[in-house]
């Protein structure tokens, strides 16, 4: 395997949301870099966007003295010959579709024509990196790397194994995490040792969704605007966004594809509701597509959020999360909710759940109880952790 010093060829699977932002961090940190995805055109459209991502660095004085935004473009290549981008490859980023098949042979391709000792890292929300790693030659090669939107300014990097990625490719994926700037502040990567699908962030962000669809199928039956459902969440300001607008933020799809996900890997109770599977369906995904929950074609969306519902208590997210956070703990993935709650701030801009948690816990606890028995979504019952609130001697 080769050593950090040593890796001077990167290579970004995904021209997306994620891809271009990922690909643009690895520029400025002075890496080569190819970018791959299956049409020119989509290519291109991810490459231009990592040039306007490096002019507003640049208007803001984030690129490095003396270095001009063509110095750094020259060491940007473009391809949809996935076997030939990643002959000379040191490491590979993977952004591409939340699809585990291909992910799985996305990331056999790679590892039977890179050179040895290349990494292929995992930007998978929800996915095991044992399952995207199993029909690749390389295993131990093969880790996972979970970067935020936006990737240049969500400064958290969260890189954890598969049950058969070595120490090595760890530590490297470790250090590349560290190497790539942020223009919020510096980088924070986290390591995790313990494989966990959706590592720390997702495993407290997905969760909720389980509410959430149940909401949106609630306001649905009822024609409730959707305007009112994110006015409710707007009144507690526990979120940045309200659901509907965050989720078509995100892209529809990433939301609907991670339930599918986590409905195989937890619970049926992650089975998208009625709603969602409809937009998704019907292509409405939500910024990136132009429609979603609400219009993006004029830029951002129109929210009116004067008029609220009263059918969203936003209260049953940080109880959502602080659960899964709990769980976290219960299954050794990491040692103290400190952590937790660093890898939502730097990644999300969102506070994580346990300060109010160690507040709330007993009364949320009693909310989440309530909320099973009226929906049987059994997966968020309260575990003995949060209900006892032993967490809170459990920091570090
Ligand atoms: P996206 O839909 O914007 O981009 C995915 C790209 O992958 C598309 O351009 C598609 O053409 C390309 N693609 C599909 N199959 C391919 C293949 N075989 N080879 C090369 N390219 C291929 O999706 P987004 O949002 O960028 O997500 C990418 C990954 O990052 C997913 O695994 C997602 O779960 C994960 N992720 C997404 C976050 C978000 O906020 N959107 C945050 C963190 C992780």
């Amino acid at each position: 395997m080769a050593e950090f010093s040593e890796i001077k060829n990167i290579t970004v699977l995904g021209a997306g949301a994620m891809g271009y932002g990922i690909a643009q961090v690895v520029l400025m940190a002075g890496y080569s870099v190819t970018v791959v995805d299956v049409e020119e055109e989509i290519v291109n459209k991810g490459v231009l966007k990592i040039e306007q991502g490096l002019e507003k660095a640049q208007s803001k004085g984030k690129l490095e003295e003396g270095v001009s935004i063509s110095d750094i473009m020259l060491k940007c290549k473009k391809s949809t010959d996935l076997s030939s981008a990643v002959k000379e490859s040191d490491f590979v980023f993977e952004a591409i579709v939340e699809k585990l098949e291909v992910k799985k042979q996305v990331c056999k391709v790679v590892m039977k024509n890179a050179p040895p000792h290349c990494i292929f890292a995992s930007n998978t929300s929800t996915f095991r990196i044992t399952d995207i790693a199993k029909d690749s030659n390389r295993p131990e090669n093969v880790i996972g790397m979970h970067f935020f939107f936006p990737v240049v300014l969500q400064c958290c990097v969260e890189v954890m194994k598969g049950e058969e990625s070595s120490d090595k490719a760890l530590d490297l994926g470790v250090e590349i995490g560290k190497n790539l700037p942020c223009l919020k502040g510096e980088r924070l990567t986290v390591r995790i040792e313990k494989e966990s699908p959706g590592f720390i962030a997702n495993r407290l962000l997905i969760p909720p969704n389980i509410y959430l669809s149940w909401i949106f199928d609630k306001a649905f039956e009822r024609s409730i605007p959707w305007e009112q459902i994110d006015a409710d969440a707007e009144a507690r300001k526990l979120t940045p966004m309200g659901p509907c607008e965050l989720t078509d933020y995100l892209g529809v799809d990433t939301t609907y594809n991670s339930m599918k996900s986590y409905e195989r890997i937890f619970s049926k109770d992650f089975a998208p509701g009625k709603v969602l599977t409809n937009l998704v369906e019907t292509g409405h995904l939500g910024r990136k597509s132009g429609q979603g929950f609400y219009d993006w074609t004029r830029g951002k969306a129109e929210i009116n959020l004067d008029k609220k519902a009263g059918v969203l208590n936003p209260e049953m997210i940080m109880a959502i999360m602080l659960n899964e956070g709990c769980k976290l703990l219960e299954e050794k993935i990491v040692s103290g909710y400190k952590i937790i709650d660093d890898v939502m701030l730097a990644g999300t801009s969102m506070s994580g759940p346990f300060s109010p948690g160690k507040r709330n816990y007993e009364k949320w606890s009693r909310m989440l109880e309530d909320f099973v028995k009226k929906s049987s979504k059994n997966f968020l019952k309260p575990c003995d952790l949060m209900k006892s609130g032993g967490f809170i001697n459990m920091r570090r």
